[in-house]
């Protein structure tokens, strides 16, 4: 268990500056509407992954007229105990632990691991394959350090190569050998990301099934498919059977970008089909399948950050949903409501839960 003890805040979005302490296990952020307690879990979440979960703008997390943040975090994990601190000042992040800066920011990543579960989580199940792209890279990334940098390498190698596709329409070149760079390296980069997307799945769909059957009280099969153009040849042989096209459309059109998952319930596509309960379930289960999946891999509990959700949820489904998480296999939990009653009445009377009252 790694658990977050005290953060200190900032200039970080409503924050000028503030300090809160979590000494137990289950922490609950209570206060009005517009009090910070969105803020108060993405500054947590930001200090495991250097990064806002839910603004892809960093400035955005400054608050408004100041020259930038600092958020510091101690974690404990049994008796040892690390200070991390990150600053952005100038559109420059600087990330330290113990007050030593690390060298690169990515070796901070899975160091601390997080699990969010917010209001407007469904867009995974809704929304375009970025989104789930990014979701799976997410994981797989801060478990897999190689996993992270071949992302990184075929992310940049595939701009370059549409760049070089979009000159070819002003200059055609006879010079070939940029392109077979590239294609090279997409193809190792591609190959590796290929297989640990789907070996992931496989270890992934029990884990996912077992939550959702178990917060929905159901047991209709659930299926997710993973869909690549690399489960029918290798990138390479795509990308020079393709080159027509993409010299067309000045893009590359076929690789690991282009990557989904389908989700299934009961045989039927869930965006398509699937009722807004059997997606708020199948969302909740994807997080706590997420988190018992990194737990594996990592050796160590995540934090669950939950937002908002008692919003969201009916009797029946919170009732599961805190029974799971207050159970074996889970570790710190902090979580947000408007009403510190409905918190109290729905873990118990008997229950430690530690309070933070904002507003
Ligand atoms: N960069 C920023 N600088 C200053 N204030 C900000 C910044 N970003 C957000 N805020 C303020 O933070 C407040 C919102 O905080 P937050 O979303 O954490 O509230 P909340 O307690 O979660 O509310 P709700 O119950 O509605 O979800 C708003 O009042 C908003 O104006
Ligand atoms: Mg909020």
């Amino acid at each position: 268990m790694k658990n977050i003890a005290k953060i200190t805040l900032y200039q970080y979005r409503n924050y000028s500056s503030a300090s809160f302490a979590f000494p137990q296990l289950v922490t609950c952020i209570t206060g009005p509407n517009g009090s910070g307690k969105t803020n108060l879990l993405d500054a947590i979440y930001y200090l495991c992954y250097t990064k806002s979960y839910f603004s892809a703008y960093q400035q955005n997390s400054v608050q408004n007229g100041a020259e930038g943040f600092r958020v510091t975090g101690v974690f404990r994990n049994n008796e040892e105990q690390a200070t991390i601190s990150c600053k952005w000042v100038g559109g420059k992040k600087e990330v330290f632990r113990n007050e030593v800066e690390y060298e690169k920011v990515t070796d901070h990543i899975g160091a601390f691991s997080a699990v969010m579960i917010a209001p407007d989580d469904t867009e995974l199940i809704n929304e375009h394959s970025e989104l789930r792209r990014k979701w799976v890279d997410g994981i797989l990334g801060q478990a897999d350090r190689q996993y992270l940098e071949k992302l990184i390498r075929y992310q940049k190698i595939l701009q370059q190569r549409n760049a070089w596709l979009k000159m070819q329409a002003f200059r055609v070149s006879e010079n070939t050998n940029e392109l077979e760079y590239y294609d090279s390296c997409l193809a190792e980069d591609a190959q590796y990301i290929y297989e640990r997307r789907a070996h992931f799945l496989t270890e992934f769909l029990p884990l996912l099934s077992d939550y959702y059957h178990r917060l929905s009280g159901g047991s209709e099969p659930i299926q997710v498919t993973y869909i690549s153009d690399l489960s029918q040849k290798p990138l390479l042989t795509w990308l020079q059977q393709q080159l027509q096209y993409d010299l067309r459309y000045q893009r590359t059109l076929k690789g690991i970008h282009k990557d989904d998952w389908e989700f299934m319930l009961n045989g039927l596509s869930l965006k398509h089909f699937g009722s807004q309960g059997q997606k708020k379930s199948f969302l909740f289960a994807l997080k706590l399948a997420q988190y018992a999946w990194l737990t594996r891999v990592q050796g160590h509990l995540p934090i669950l950050l939950l937002d908002d959700i008692f919003e969201k949820l009916d009797q029946t489904r919170m009732e599961a949903l805190l029974r799971i998480i207050t159970g074996p296999g889970f570790g710190q939990v902090i979580l947000t409501d408007t009403h510190a009653e409905r918190i109290r009445a729905a873990f118990g009377s008997d229950s430690e839960i530690g309070f933070v009252s904002l507003g």
